[in-house]
């Protein structure tokens, strides 16, 4: 980790559907931090679903909308923010968040994310006649980007409860308070 960095929050980047959202909220309750969600505070700002905004507006102003949220994050403090999962593909954001979070990344194998987003529908860049290849697409594109953050975590062979406790223990070491097993 880049040294002279003041640890304020966590953020939780990686694709979707790799649990950013429930372990930010667990990680967030242990922590006695608060928990901020990047698609709930742009859907809070554009009065509007993420996805009727790539609808009506497009991604490249889903993509602005990201950029504004994410200059918001630098006044936050103790709290647990999980991310959209492009959000990290702007190297200014990665860069923005690495002033004041410890960049964790989730990690999952294209069939794991599958089978977590399978029934779910809120997700527009899914919305496509093969969405496993999709996955596979867009994750290989993003690697390089998810690679870039402080710690990256996978998921596959862990439980919810166990990816939790690794993503605190990383925190905590991080921030110079190593929790004792
Ligand atoms: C996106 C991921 C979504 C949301 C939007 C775009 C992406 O967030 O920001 O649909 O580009 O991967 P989740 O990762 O929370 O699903």
């Amino acid at each position: 980790m880049t040294s002279g960095r003041v640890i304020h929050n966590l953020a939780l980047v990686g694709f979707m559907g790799t649990g950013k959202s429930s372990v930010g909220q667990l990680v967030a309750a242990q922590l006695h931090f608060r928990f901020a969600d990047t698609d709930e505070l742009i859907e809070a700002r554009a009065g509007k679903t993420i996805s009727a905004i790539f609808t009506g507006e497009g991604e490249p102003q889903f993509r602005e909308y990201e950029r504004a949220v994410v200059d918001e994050l630098k006044n936050f403090h103790r709290t647990v923010v999980a991310t959209g999962g492009g959000l990290v593909t702007s190297e200014e954001n990665l860069n923005s968040l690495k002033t004041h979070a410890l960049v964790i990344c989730l990690w999952a194998a294209p069939e794991t994310i599958w089978e977590r987003v399978r029934n779910q529908t809120h997700r527009p860049l899914l919305q496509a006649s093969d969405p496993l290849a999709k996955i596979r697409q867009l994750l290989a594109e993003r690697e390089p980007f998810y690679r870039r953050a402080d710690v990256l975590v996978s998921t596959d062979l862990r439980s919810l409860k166990e990816v939790v406790h690794h993503v605190i223990h990383q925190f905590r070491l991080a921030r110079g308070h190593p929790s004792h097993p």
